[in-house]
């Protein structure tokens, strides 16, 4: 299993370079400057806990999340309007400039919960379906380029809000299915404990 994850990483890891090596950072940079600076900031360091952070964020997974918002598969009345006016260029020079910028530590405020949330990140909730997060997003919470996106530092509440969605069944494209079935095994208590715990990661 592991092997089989380490082989598909270096194949996705050839299928993005390919990708990044067409495109722009700085051509990205321009447009985060001008359209995302309002709610990301322009180096993806959102400080509004809605508005996830891009930062360090792999250039394949936004440039992909950005489709989803165009094609209406990912659904968010702000994002598919911005995303409406991209093309697939923008898109990957967008990825380059954020991937490339460093994630400003976060820190978590509660301590107890972090500590709850990284049991399940680390060991999963055995016996009940719930394999460790760590397994795909790495240890670090660093992700996995192409296919497990990065969540060490990511706002509590951003995180908290996915997982409902992929509970709830809404955030439902591209490579949810996973989420899907992961996140309907959390409670809102352990959706909380593992967004504090994520927080602090960096
Ligand atoms: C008016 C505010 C606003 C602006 C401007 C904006 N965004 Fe967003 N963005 C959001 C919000 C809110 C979300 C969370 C959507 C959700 O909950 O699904 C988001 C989500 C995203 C995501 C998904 C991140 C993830 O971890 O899955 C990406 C990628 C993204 N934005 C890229 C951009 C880019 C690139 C720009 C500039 C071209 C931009 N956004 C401009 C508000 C904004
Ligand atoms: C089997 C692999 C796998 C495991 C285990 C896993 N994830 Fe994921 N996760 C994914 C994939 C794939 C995505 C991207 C889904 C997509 O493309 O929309 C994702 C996306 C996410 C996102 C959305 C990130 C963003 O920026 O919007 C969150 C939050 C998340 N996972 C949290 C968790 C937590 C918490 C756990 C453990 C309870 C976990 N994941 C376990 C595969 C996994």
């Amino acid at each position: 299993m592991k092997v089989f994850r380490i082989a598909l990483a270096l194949l996705s890891l050839s299928a993005a370079g390919l990708a990044h090596s067409e495109a722009d950072p700085v051509k990205g940079q321009a447009i985060a400057g001008q359209v995302c600076v309002a709610c990301h900031m322009a180096d993806g360091n959102s400080v509004i806990p809605q508005n996830p952070k891009l930062a360090a964020q792999h250039a394949q997974y936004i440039s992909t999340q950005l489709m989803a918002f165009k094609s209406g598969e990912r659904k968010n009345a702000i994002m598919m309007g911005i995303a409406v006016g991209l093309s697939p260029e923008d898109m990957a020079n967008l990825g380059a400039w954020f991937e490339s910028q460093t994630s400003a530590p976060l820190g978590s405020k509660d301590k107890t919960l972090a500590e709850a949330g990284q049991k399940i990140y680390k060991g999963g909730k055995p016996g009940q379906g719930v394999p460790a997060c760590a397994g795909c997003h790495s240890p670090s919470g660093a992700g996995i380029p192409a296919q497990y996106p990065r969540l060490a530092g990511q706002h509590p509440e951003y995180i908290v809000a996915q997982l409902k969605s992929f509970k709830a069944g809404e955030r439902a494209n591209g490579n949810a299915a996973q989420m899907m079935t992961i996140a309907s095994r959390l409670s809102d208590q352990e959706m909380d404990a593992l967004a504090q715990y994520l927080a602090g990661l960096h």
